[in-house]
């Protein structure tokens, strides 16, 4: 009888337990990306400032990503966490007029940044 209720109450506490930890699991993914997207958001003006010669020190990845995905005429390519969207402009000339490219990002000041750039490739 004692050891049923002890079972009972070990079971009930690793529910309790459980639900309180991914509670704080859950609060501490909200405050990451609230911090992230504070960060994120204030390093968007270097971006705007020393996007080119950021681009320049990236590209190589960039292009060996667009290459690795090889985009054809009329295909739709999406970037996730854009930032700038290089890498996805460095997409848009594969896939031509008949294609798309969907870049988006969390940053909204990111997103300020990568509009004019599509705009004067033309893009946006
Ligand atoms: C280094 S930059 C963009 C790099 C870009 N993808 C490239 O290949 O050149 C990283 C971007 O990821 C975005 N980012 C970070 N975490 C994100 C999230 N959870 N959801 C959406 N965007 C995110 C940031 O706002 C930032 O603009």
């Amino acid at each position: 009888m004692a050891c049923a209720r002890l079972v009972r109450l070990r079971a009930q506490g690793a529910r309790l337990h459980g639900r309180r930890s991914d509670e704080r699991v859950e609060q501490r993914i909200g405050v990451s990306r609230r911090e992230s997207l504070g960060l994120w958001d204030r390093m968007a003006a270097g971006w705007g400032r020393d996007g080119d010669s950021i681009w320049e020190a990236s590209r190589a990845v960039g292009e060996w990503m667009v290459a690795a995905v090889r985009p054809g005429a009329g295909d739709t390519v999406l970037e996730l966490a854009a930032g700038p969207d290089d890498t996805g402009f460095a997409a848009a000339s594969l896939v031509g007029d008949s294609g798309r490219l969907i870049c988006t990002d969390f940053a909204p000041e990111m997103v300020a940044v990568a509009r004019p750039r599509g705009a004067e490739l033309g893009l946006a």
